[in-house]
């Protein structure tokens, strides 16, 4: 279905009550719906936003178009937990509204002052030329979760030097002063990030932008994220506009980091290492981090990507988030460790050690978690089908000969975005492999070594094939098997 502007931008209480109740339907039949993952009760998911811990609970917003598959007139959902693992949908937390919203409530973040959460984020507006105006705007969640609008944004222009491309607001706290980090396009069409400050979330100085070594580097930065781990600064940032470059660069759109010494907030200047993917799976943007009240660095991401068609759009919803992940630096590299919480889900526990040298199946399933551990690695390749059947599977591998973990969906099931390729690959070179997968009816979400690498990825089995195999081709190796239902 086309969707016109028109649609596109209708208020949820201009829908009528039989459209609202046809779309939930459509919603409730559709045999993709996820388990544990956090997904709209209708219509579109999109960035994590608002990520916080406060009043004993932590608190996740969404982007959210509630009337269809589709990006449209955005609105933040609000969902929460105590535990990162059961979420409660709490309903609508930014009605887009105001003037400066008109086109939309977009992206942001929140932050904790004098007992209230405060939401910084992107109003977007367009005039009757349809030229963007976008402005950041406050909302304040009360401890009572009622969650109020300033009556005007608190930053109402773009600085000279960019483009109506400004957006997706981060804040965070040093010392007495609060920052922000802002996703802009230069007027030359390339991407960056520029530094506000504010002594109360309320007033806020341009400060400049932030000097990295990435001055041509994609034509839009979105979703910037700044925070300090182990002494290190990391930037996170989703890019638009990179080329396909061997085997990275792969999706429509990248997300991922550099580490650096802290941000200089004096001078803006960031000095870091390399721009390196977040994850390497087919399914992963804008993803967003807070840090919780144990001083955990825990960071969810957007399993999807923008302009591209899911097969769940003939089902009136879009997109889920990823499980919460916990970031560590070790050696330089960021890792993602799913938040221990999970392991609360693990039931009917299997296990099996053996020496594999063709095939062993180990169950079956739709929702569980996996851990493989592969020692003395001797074959051609090592692997798992997963969702494996006579007509579909997915497959995960290491390829020994080519040197390459290898995620490939071509028989999936139902096809996603097939002109971006149907399998992923990272380098590999190693005797031993470990594999931790969180299978969802939709996803699998796979932590290699412990989080040094993920692959997170959609897929939409037609066929309720549901077993797992362990093989290996030309050779054997040592396998460590556990399996949970979750
Ligand atoms: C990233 C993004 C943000 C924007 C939001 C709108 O996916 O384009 O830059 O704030 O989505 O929904």
């Amino acid at each position: 279905m086309e969707w016109t502007r028109e649609q596109r931008y209708m208020k949820l209480e201009e829908a009528s009550k039989e459209m609202k109740e046809n779309l939930k339907h459509q919603v409730d039949s559709c045999p993709w719906r996820q388990k544990n993952h956090i997904q709209p009760p209708t219509g579109l998911l999109n960035d994590p936003n608002g990520f916080a811990y406060y009043q004993g609970e932590y608190h996740l917003f969404y982007q959210w178009f509630p009337l269809g598959p589709v990006h449209g007139l955005k609105y933040w959902y609000h969902v929460k937990s105590k535990d990162l693992v059961n979420w409660v949908n709490n309903g609508i937390g930014i009605t887009p509204e105001k003037y400066y919203e008109s086109h939309g409530a977009y992206s942001g973040s929140a932050i904790e002052k004098d007992g209230d959460l405060y939401l910084l984020y992107t109003g977007n507006h367009r005039d009757e030329n349809w030229v963007r105006h976008p402005m950041q705007a406050i909302a304040i969640m009360k401890p009572d979760g009622r969650i109020e609008k300033m009556p005007e944004p608190v930053i109402t222009n773009v600085p000279e030097g960019y483009t109506d491309h400004f957006r997706d607001p981060k804040v965070w706290r040093q010392g007495e002063t609060y920052y922000a980090i802002i996703g802009a396009q230069r007027q030359n069409q390339t991407g960056a990030v520029v530094l506000y400050s504010s002594s109360n979330l309320m007033d806020w100085n341009f400060m400049g932008e932030v000097k990295t070594n990435l001055k041509d580097f994609g034509y839009m930065w979105e979703c910037p994220d700044y925070f300090e781990l182990e002494q290190k600064g990391v930037l996170v940032w989703s890019p638009q506009g990179l080329e396909p470059t061997g085997i990275k660069y792969r999706n429509i759109y990248q997300s991922g980091y550099a580490i650096g010494d802290p941000l200089n907030l004096q001078t803006f200047e960031f000095s870091h290492g390399e721009f390196q993917e977040l994850d390497r799976g087919f399914d992963f943007y804008a993803p967003q981090s807070m840090e919780d009240e144990q001083g955990r660095r825990i960071l969810v991401g957007w399993m999807g990507l923008p302009e591209i068609e899911y097969p769940t759009d003939k089902n009136g919803w879009a997109h889920c988030l990823t499980l919460p992940r916990e970031l560590k630096i070790i050696a330089g590299q960021l890792y993602q460790v799913p938040v221990v919480e999970l392991e609360k889900l693990r039931k009917d526990e299997q296990l099996l050690s053996t020496i594999i040298d063709s095939l062993v199946e180990f169950g079956t399933g739709v929702h569980y978690e996996l851990e493989c551990e592969f020692t003395d690695i001797q074959a051609n390749e090592v692997g798992l089908n997963l969702r494996m059947g006579n007509v579909e599977k997915t497959v995960i591998k290491y390829d020994r000969v080519n040197k390459m973990i290898v995620l490939d969906r071509s028989e999936a099931g139902e096809d996603v975005a097939v002109e971006y390729g149907t399998i992923r690959e990272i380098p590999y070179e190693r005797e031993t492999l470990k594999l931790r997968i969180f299978m969802d009816t939709s996803s699998l979400e796979i932590f290699i070594n412990d989080g040094e690498s993920v692959m997170t990825s959609r897929i939409f089995p037609t066929n309720n094939e549901n077993k797992i195999q362990v093989f290996t081709t030309d050779g054997k190796v040592k396998a460590n098997l556990k399996k949970w239902n979750y």
